[in-house]
Parts: structure tokens; C-alpha cells; sequence
């Protein structure tokens, strides 16, 4: 261990110190498409290892016990999300970066529902498609950036896990989100947020952080977040945090894996990735060091008309908010 954390400070040493510290970067549409395809549009097996799970949810799980299985914590992830959404039999809901179609095959599957993915690789898109099939539900994906997703049925429930991070236009996002609901729909986001403008400066951590994922780390603070969901339209129904134990069990969880697994021959990209994950995921809990609280609200009331959204705010604990549910109050 003593080892590998040496590892881990000799390769900080060598990222350049940014120039260019702000988050919220700007680029055109084939522009974000590249970039998120250089993370996610690679052998799905490569990340299978890794994520693990039946379902292979590549975001904070929920562990509600100790000795919970890593599906059993995805699968109270997706009960989490469902009730808050309050999916029931028939609903039809869109899975906005649907990764290798586990949550929305899980939902579609456990509550009865149709749903649409979108993503924008392609392997991810066959896995997914794949997925579905074999598992009998009613589930399409489709290879779309969001602001080209064209729908004119409506949608009972939209949601976002750890997805929303990568969006450069975020109120483009929400506004569009809420015309794709039907009335009295509901958008969930998952995500984390910052707390504090000075999260947003880029340390030499989080610049190797985000050039992992092609510099899309777009993370937002919870207010700027807020204000553009009411700007789109949208009520606010809930704040929910998830605590930051809930990251940290995911991601120490992906680190073994990847370290039982790295032997594995693999491609240029995956070794891009492999170099830097481990110290990636062992840097981000250092920035977990702020507390926030949000104590969770409940504003919803029954035959509310219109759309609302819903935020489930994570663990505040610093570098951003794990948007994950701490508690239902
Ligand atoms: C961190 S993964 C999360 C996957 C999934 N939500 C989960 O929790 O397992 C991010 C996903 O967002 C997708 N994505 C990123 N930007 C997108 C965009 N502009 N339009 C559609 N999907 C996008 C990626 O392809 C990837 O599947």
C-alpha cells in the first residue's frame, strides 16, 4: 500500500501545474461528442471488470447494509430513484446517458415501464440494445447527443445519474428536459454538486481527474444548478444527499477490481485510462473534506399540476456534492 500511494505522489508530480483553472468549459456539440467518446466508447468488458455488478451502474451505488453484494447496492440505487420518481407499471421514462443499459433495463424490468436511453457511443448503444433483449424488456437506446433527441409522446419521468456533470449547457439540458415531460412529469438529476465557487479552480488533482474523461468535468455549483432548473421552469420537490460513504464504498470497490484486473491485455485507450484511474479514484475522496448540509425538503403534494424536478443532493462532503440521497425525509 505504502508502495502504491508512493505511486500515486510521484505521478501528481509529473501533471503539469494548469494554467487554466476554471471549470464549465465551452465546446461545440462534435466537440463534447469526442470527448465523451475517448472514456466511454471503448470495449464494454474493459469497464465490466471493474464496475462489476449484474448491471454494471457506473456511478455511486447505495449501500444500506454492510454486506450488501454490488448489485444488491445498485439495485437499491435504482428503488431509491424509482420511488422518488414514482415510477409505476406503464410509465414510459428516458434514461439520459444510459450507459450499458442496466438502470433503464433494471427500471423497465422491476417497475413495468418502457423506456428510451440515450448515450453517445456506439458500443455502448449494442451492449445495451443487447442487454434489453436478453432481458425481455421493453427498452430502446439510441446513439443521440440529448439536444438532438427529438420524442413527441412525452415522458413520465426523465432522470440523470452522474451524467449531467458532462453537459457543458446545462440550462439547454433542463429546458429541453422539460419539454420532453408530460405534465406533472419528473425529472430526477443524481449528481454532485460544488458548494463553493473556489471548488470550481482546477488543482493539479482534478485536472488529471477531468483529462481522463476528456475534460467534460462540467460540475456545478448546487445554486447555479438550482437556478437553472427554476429558470427552465421547473419546481423543485426534493433535495436529497446520499452520503459520501456511498462514493467511497463504489469507488474502493472499482479500485480493487481494476487492480485484480489490470494484467488483462487491453488497447492505446484502455492503457490511457488504466494509467490514471487508480490515482484518480484514490485522489477524489481527498476532496471530499467539506460539510454541507442540506437538510433534505418535501414540497410535493398530491395532483400537483406541471413538471417538476427533483435533485437528490450527495453527500456534501466537498469537491462536489455527491448527488446521492442521504436520507428520505
Ligand atoms: C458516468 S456514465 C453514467 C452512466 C449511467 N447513468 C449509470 O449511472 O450507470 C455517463 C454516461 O453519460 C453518457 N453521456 C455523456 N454525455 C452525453 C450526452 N451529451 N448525450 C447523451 N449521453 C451522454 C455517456 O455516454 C455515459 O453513458
Amino acid at each position: 500500500m505504502r508502495g502504491f500511494l508512493q505511486d500515486i505522489q510521484n505521478t501528481m508530480r509529473e501533471i503539469p501545474i494548469p494554467t487554466d483553472h476554471h471549470l464549465y468549459q465551452s465546446y461545440d456539440q462534435q466537440e463534447e461528442v469526442d470527448r465523451i467518446n475517448s472514456h466511454y466508447d471503448l470495449d464494454p468488458e474493459f469497464y465490466y471488470r471493474f464496475i462489476g455488478g449484474t448491471w454494471n451502474s457506473y456511478s455511486a451505488l447505495y449501500w444500506t447494509r454492510d454486506d450488501m453484494s454490488v448489485t444488491e447496492a445498485e439495485e437499491s440505487k435504482f428503488d431509491l430513484m424509482a420511488g422518488l420518481m414514482g415510477l409505476q407499471p406503464g410509465m414510459r421514462i428516458l434514461d439520459v446517458g444510459a450507459g450499458w443499459g442496466g438502470p433503464l433495463t433494471y427500471l423497465c424490468q422491476r417497475y413495468d415501464c418502457t423506456g428510451i436511453g440515450l448515450m453517445l457511443s456506439p458500443k455502448q448503444q449494442a451492449a445495451a440494445t443487447e442487454r434489453a433483449a436478453r432481458c425481455g424488456v421493453n427498452a430502446k437506446f439510441h446513439v443521440t447527443h440529448w439536444e438532438r433527441f427529438v420524442d413527441s409522446a412525452g415522458f413520465d419521468a426523465v432522470y440523470t445519474d452522474e451524467v449531467a456533470v458532462h453537459f457543458n449547457d446545462l440550462s439547454g439540458f433542463f429546458a429541453k428536459t422539460w419539454e420532453l415531460l408530460k405534465m406533472g412529469g419528473i425529472y430526477l438529476n443524481k449528481e454532485m454538486h460544488y458548494t463553493h465557487a473556489r471548488y470550481t479552480l482546477m488543482n493539479r488533482a482534478m485536472e488529471h481527474i477531468n483529462g481522463v474523461f476528456g475534460f467534460t468535468g462540467n460540475y456545478r455549483l448546487l445554486h447555479d444548478e438550482l437556478k437553472c432548473l427554476h429558470d427552465s421552469n421547473f419546481e423543485l420537490l426534493k433535495l436529497l444527499q446520499i452520503p459520501i460513504a456511498n462514493y467511497g464504498r463504489t469507488i474502493d470497490g472499482w479500485i480493487s477490481r481494476f487492480l485484480r484486473a489490470r494484467k488483462t491485455p487491453c488497447g492505446t485507450e484502455q492503457r490511457r485510462i488504466c494509467q490514471g484511474f487508480p490515482q484518480i479514484y484514490e485522489a477524489v475522496p481527498h476532496r471530499f473534506q467539506h460539510e454541507y448540509d442540506v437538510d433534505g425538503f418535501d414540497c410535493r403534494q398530491e395532483d400537483r399540476p406541471g413538471r417538476a424536478s427533483l435533485v437528490m443532493v450527495a453527500d456534501p462532503a466537498a469537491f462536489c456534492r455527491q448527488v446521492s440521497p442521504t436520507a428520505v425525509r
